[in-house]
Formats: structure tokens, C-alpha cells, sequence
């Protein structure tokens, strides 16, 4: 993987759309993207507080007109597709096939490319979707991410009320901090075309973690005994129902939860990317202590 810290020539400034824009990980695109000069637009869902320096837009990415007025000027684009499906990309696709920017698409370290099917349906959309925009001739270039640490945000209800967190358990894997793919995400869409490959960078955290692993890290920075109860499928399942969450979601979890094998794959593509490595997920407990109490 060529080193692409350190930009060749004058800074170019583009014009980048983020997708996702107000979510956990979108957002850390966002503030790094306008630290770095570059010009932001943020493909909101839902209208969001103003956000200085960012031009939001506000539009599903599903609907063909809000994508195609989004890339209006656009040079590259941050995509997120966070649905749990991917047949109705295609139309999306077309317009990035028409507009034509550079594509940086926000993927899944477990995505398993000798596979015909992934292990579940969240996986799966990511395998498809970086078909389908390899098939539309975008040429994307490709980030796998590891979980995310701030996934962990979901407990905080819980963890408030108590020192327990209850869930589904799932497949231990390298836990890696959302700012750390931000960081590497920013460093990909202003760096040169011709610094990159084709191949995906794999995003991971430095160690491999249970959800028990991180619910402990958690109570070490909080100064708290916590602990993880694993809850069976079946009850998991009604839980997250009684909570209001949609069910194509919960179906998708419960899949994941049960399905996803366990990963213990570490790189330093975190490093080759940002020129320094990937954050533990004690730091980054450490610093988001406060949403938990
Ligand atoms: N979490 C992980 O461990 C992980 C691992 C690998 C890859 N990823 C990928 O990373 C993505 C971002 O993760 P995240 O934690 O930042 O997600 P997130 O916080 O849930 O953010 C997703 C954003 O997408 C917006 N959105 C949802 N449906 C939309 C639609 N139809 N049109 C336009 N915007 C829509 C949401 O807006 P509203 O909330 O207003 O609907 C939200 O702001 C995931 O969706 C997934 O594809 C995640």
C-alpha cells in the first residue's frame, strides 16, 4: 500500500459529499474534512443543528433527485450507506455513475471475499454494495472497517441505570475507535489518485475484543465493576422489540449476533493511512466516560 501521509505538491482543496453525515462516524469525516480546508457537503437524513462551515442537504439516499442534486460540483464522495439492503443502491449508483466523482465507500472488515454468501445480512449489503459500485465502473476505492468502538454508545442507557449490560453477545473482533477510520477515511479522500490502489484497506483496532472486554474497559475508566450477560436470540430478540427497534434491524442483528464467525485479524492499515496507529478501545473509554454516567 503506497504511503499516502505525506501529499505530493500544492494542497488541492475539493469539493466532498458525505453521506451519513450526522452519524457516529460521519460526523468525524465532517469536522476533520473543514479542519483540512477541504469544502463539505453533508448528506443529511433528517434536518440537523447547523453545523459551521459544512453545507448540509438535506434528502433520503434512496430518492434518485435528492442524489443527483447532492453531487451537483461534487469531486468525492465519503459513502455511507447505512441500509440494511442494498437493491435500492442501484439507483444511487446511477447518478454517482453519471456525475462521475471519486468514491470512497465505508465497507466491512467481515466481508469474506471467497464467500458466494456472507455470513449475514449486514455483511452481505456491503459485499454487494462494493459490487455494485465496482460493476458501475467507479473504481471505489474501498475502506473495511472493524467494528466500531462507538457502537458502545447503545449501553449507555444501561449503564446509567446500572453496572450491567445485557444483549446479544457477538463474535469477538480488533474494536476499532470511529475516529481512527475518520482519520483514515479524510486521508484517502484528499490524497492524490494516483497515491492509491485498488485493493481495500482493513481498518482494525489493536487488539481483538469480546462485547465482556469492552463493557469491563468501560468500568476501568468509569472507576466501576461492570460486566456483559450475554442474552440468548430468543430473548434478545423480544428485548429489542419491546424497545422499538425496527424489526428488519433486530432480524439483522440477531444474524450477526449468531452468525458472524469470530475475527482475529489485527493491521496497520490504521497506521499506513494516518502515520499513526490505531487507538486502543481503553483510550477511547477513556474518553467518552462521561456519555455512561
Ligand atoms: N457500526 C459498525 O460497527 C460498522 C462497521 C463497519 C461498517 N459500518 C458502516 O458504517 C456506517 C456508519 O456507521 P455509524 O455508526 O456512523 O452509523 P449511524 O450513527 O447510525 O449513522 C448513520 C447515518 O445515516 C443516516 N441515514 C439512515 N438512513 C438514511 C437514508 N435512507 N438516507 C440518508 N441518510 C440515512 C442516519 O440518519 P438518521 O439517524 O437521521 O436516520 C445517520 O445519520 C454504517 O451504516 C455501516 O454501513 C459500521
Amino acid at each position: 500500500m503506497p504511503d499516502i501521509t505525506r501529499p505530493p505538491g500544492a494542497r488541492h482543496s475539493p469539493s466532498i459529499l458525505v453521506t451519513g453525515a450526522a452519524g457516529n462516524l460521519g460526523r468525524e469525516v465532517v469536522d476533520r474534512l473543514q479542519t483540512q480546508g477541504a469544502r463539505v457537503r453533508s448528506l443529511l437524513h433528517h434536518q440537523a443543528g447547523p453545523r459551521p462551515g459544512a453545507e448540509p442537504v438535506i434528502g433520503d439516499l434512496t430518492d434518485p433527485s435528492a442524489v443527483r442534486a447532492a453531487l451537483v460540483g461534487i469531486d468525492a464522495v465519503f459513502l455511507i450507506w447505512p441500509l440494511l439492503d442494498s437493491a435500492p443502491a442501484h439507483d444511487l449508483v446511477a447518478e454517482l455513475a453519471a456525475a462521475a466523482p471519486r468514491v470512497v465507500y465505508l465497507s466491512s472488515t467481515a466481508i469474506d471475499d471467497e464467500a458466494a454468501h456472507q455470513s449475514d445480512p449486514i455483511v452481505q449489503v456491503h459485499a454487494d454494495m462494493e459490487a455494485l459500485l465496482h460493476d458501475a465502473g467507479l473504481r471505489p476505492r474501498t475502506l473495511r472497517s472493524d467494528t466500531l468502538a462507538s457502537n458502545a454508545r447503545g449501553w449507555s442507557a444501561q449503564l446509567r441505570a446500572g453496572d450491567v449490560v445485557s444483549g446479544p453477545d457477538v463474535a469477538r473482533t480488533a474494536v476499532v475507535d470511529e475516529r481512527d477510520v475518520a482519520d483514515a477515511a479524510v486521508a484517502v479522500l484528499l490524497a492524490h489518485q494516483d497515491q492509491l490502489d485498488d485493493e481495500p484497506s482493513v481498518l482494525t483496532g489493536p487488539a481483538v475484543l469480546s462485547r465482556a472486554d469492552q463493557v469491563a474497559l468501560i468500568g476501568a475508566a468509569l472507576r466501576r465493576r461492570l460486566r456483559f450477560r450475554a442474552l440468548p436470540a430468543d430473548l434478545a430478540r423480544s428485548r429489542m422489540l419491546a424497545d422499538g427497534r425496527p424489526e428488519r434491524l433486530v432480524e439483522a442483528l440477531i444474524a450477526a449476533s449468531v452468525c458472524r464467525p469470530d475475527s482475529n485479524r489485527t493491521t496497520d492499515h490504521v497506521e499506513r493511512l494516518t502515520g499513526r496507529p490505531a487507538g486502543t478501545f481503553a483510550k477511547w473509554a477513556i474518553d467518552h466516560a462521561a456519555e455512561f454516567s
